[in-house]
Formats: C-alpha cells, structure tokens, sequence
C-alpha cells in the first residue's frame, strides 16, 4: 500500500502539506463539527443541554468555534472559568466543579460562573455564602464502579470526588439553598448503561434526593460520538426531566475532540540497538503526557500489521522511556519521514510540557476543505517565560 494510500483525502495534507512544520499539533475542524453535529441531535431528541468540558482542550480560537454549537463551557478552575467567559462572552454558561476551590479563586469563581458544584459537604459550609448569587450544586458519588483503572476511576473506594450517599441521609439532608446535583462517574465508557445504572443507584438509594433540586448535571466520561444508538437514553431523560422536573446537563469533552487531533511529528534519527532499529522523532512522549502516565500505545496512522519494517518510535528527551512505541510500516523510514500520532485530541496539548526545552508542537487547523492553517507557533519566550 503506498503511504497515500493508507490516508484518506481529507487528511491527506498532514502528509502532504510541505508548509507544515512539525513537531505539530493539528486539529480536525471536520471532525469537530461532525461530533457537535451528532450532540445537537442527542440534545434535540432528550431535551437535555450540552456544555463543553474546556479541561480536555482549550485552544482559545478552537472554543471559540465550539461556542457556537453548546450551550455553555464547562470548567475545572478559576482559570477555565476565566477563559470560558472571556470566549463566550455572555452566550451560554459557565459551570464549575473542582475538588480544589482556594478562597483565592473565589473572585474570579463568583464573576465568571453561573453554576458551581461543591465537590464536599466542607467545600460547600466554607464558601457557599461568597458564592450564593450563582446557582449551587453538590456532586455526589454513586459508588458504582465501572472503570477499569481506579486512576480514572471516579467512583474507587474512598474516592475524593463527590460527597458520598451515605452522608446525604435521606435526602432531607441536603443543605437548603442547594439547586443541583453533579455526577460525573465514568472514563471512556460506550456503555450507557452504566449511566442509568448510576443514576438508578441514586434514586433508590435516596429517592428524595432528585425532588429537592431543579437541574442535574450528568458530567461526561461517555464516548457519545462513538455509540449507535442514544435513543434509549433520550427517553430515558425525558422521562427523568418529567417525573422531577429537572434541567439536565451533560458536560463531554473526549466525546467532541479526541478523535479530532493529530500529532505529527518526524524522524530525525535512525539507528540500530540491541534488536531494534530506533527512530528518533522530533517530538516526545512530554507532547502526549498520557502516553508516558498511562503507558498506552498510541495509534500512528501508517502503521501496517503487515509491515516488514519495524521501528521503536522513540521522544527527543532525555528520559529513556520517552517511548512511543514498536511499530510495523510498509516502508522504510528515513530521516525526514514523517509520523503520524491518531485520536489525541482529547488531554494531550493541555498537558504537554517543555521538559528539555523541547519545544511545544505548533498547532494548526485542518480545515472543512483539507486544508491547513498555522494557528500558533512556540518560541525561547514562552519556554523562557516560565522559569
Ligand atoms: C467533572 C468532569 N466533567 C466532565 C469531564 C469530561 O470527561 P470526558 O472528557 O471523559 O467526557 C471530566 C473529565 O475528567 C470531569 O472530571
């Protein structure tokens, strides 16, 4: 199969565009919009609203085309909420849960957010009089498992993430002047199943609890561009905004960006070790920090099963376990080629680091038509700027 071949033409400029400087960070305008699509119909169909969680990448100039089609941003700090208010400049609105409010956040919290969800019963006590003009939630914890990994697992035991069941009684016990709840149980799942499982298990463990409060928000944590069929969510949460009377929010960020973002990189050195050939890319696992964190193996988009060249993809960094991975090609790879990483739209550019001095990857847009557009380039200042 020739490289081109294994592209299709929409992404065909990421190989071919010469213009292109890697290390780069490029992504999918097509795509985006493509999930958005697939949520407007889901918020249609359920009547719930959409939120973007701003945490999974939040590219100023990306937000500000995501604005367009949810009905407001949600955040994990003063910062985010900063960001999202200075993007959404009064359409939509801005929701915060954190289990880390400082009273230092608390200005910027009150001025920028419409809706905020104490991540505790304390956090709540502490501040709910600074912040009382917005609408006040609790995320509480279902304690239903269904993450594989307890790093990623909202609901391990002894989480810190949501006050539990247990201390809500029943349901009476919830402090007055609360108007929400906040659930976000989940990682990665395609099963929502789950999510009426977790929902169920609040309601029968405390079936006062969603009569005292006017919205829920349902968090993310489900792959909704990637399942067939929402319909019997839909009817499930009109029927949940019927017997309560409840606004129900989803906040999805993986959802609407991770297959949408593009990491290319290329080779610039090869040579061989023990019983591998090592190729050196221009880029680092400090690019993509959940490589690195989670020890996965990314998706590089030449890959070939069949291939009889094989190469360890290796960082530009120090570390010796800046590894990407081993992987099979159809072709030989020589020093220039360039390396395609797939679906790290999602908690990749928001964690990427300089360690080494590396510089970040410029990012870009790849556009309705195929085409690529410089956003942002890195330079001395910003690595200078930090330290
Ligand atoms: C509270 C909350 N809401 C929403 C999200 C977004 O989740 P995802 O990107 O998996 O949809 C997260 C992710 O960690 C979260 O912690």
């Amino acid at each position: 199969m020739t490289v081109s071949q294994q592209f299709n033409d929409h992404l065909l400029a990421l190989w071919n565009d010469a213009a292109l400087k890697t290390p780069a960070f490029v992504y999918d305008e097509k795509a985006i919009r493509e999930k958005l699509a697939i949520l407007a119909s889901f918020r249609q169909a359920s009547g719930c609203r959409i939120l973007y969680s701003l945490k999974a990448l939040s590219f100023s100039d990306l937000l500000a085309e995501i604005a367009a089609f949810v009905d407001g941003f949600s955040v994990s700090s003063a910062f985010e909420s900063r960001l999202a208010d200075e993007v959404l400049g009064g359409r939509g609105s801005i929701h915060l849960t954190s289990p880390g409010i400082r009273p230092a956040d608390l200005e910027l919290i009150a001025k920028h957010c419409r809706y905020v969800s104490f991540n505790s019963l304390s956090q709540w006590h502490h501040y709910h009089l600074a912040l009382a003009h917005l609408r006040c939630g609790l995320r509480v914890n279902p304690a239903l498992s269904f993450a594989g990994d307890e790093r990623y697992d909202p609901c391990r035991p002894a989480s810190k993430l949501g006050v539990p069941m247990s201390l809500l009684g029943d349901g009476k016990a919830l402090p007055a002047g609360l108007s929400g709840l906040h659930i976000h149980s989940n990682c990665e799942s395609r099963d929502l199943g789950e999510l009426v499982a977790s929902m169920d298990q609040l309601i029968n463990s405390n079936p006062e609890l969603f009569h005292r409060v006017e919205w829920l928000n349902l968090g993310g944590g489900y792959l909704f561009d990637q399942l067939s069929d929402l319909a019997p969510l839909d009817d499930r949460l009109r029927q949940l905004q019927q017997d309560y009377d409840l606004e129900v929010f989803f906040e999805p960020g993986k959802a609407i960006v991770g297959t949408a973002g593009y990491l290319v990189a290329s080779v610039i050195d090869l040579f061989e070790s023990g019983d591998r050939t090592i190729a050196v890319v221009d880029t680092t696992i400090n690019h993509l920090p959940e490589v690195f964190e989670y020890q996965y193996r990314p998706l590089v988009l030449q890959e070939s099963s069949q291939g009889k060249y094989r190469y360890r993809i290796a960082g530009a960094s120090c570390l010796s376990g800046d590894l990407f991975g081993d992987y099979y090609f159809d072709h030989e790879l020589t020093i220039g080629s360039k390396v395609i990483i797939a679906n790290v739209g999602a908690y990749m550019m928001v964690k990427a680091n300089m360690f080494n001095g590396i510089n970040l990857p410029a990012i870009y847009a790849l556009d309705e038509s195929g085409r690529i557009r410089l956003e942002k380039e890195f330079d001395y200042s910003h690595y200078r700027g930090r330290l």
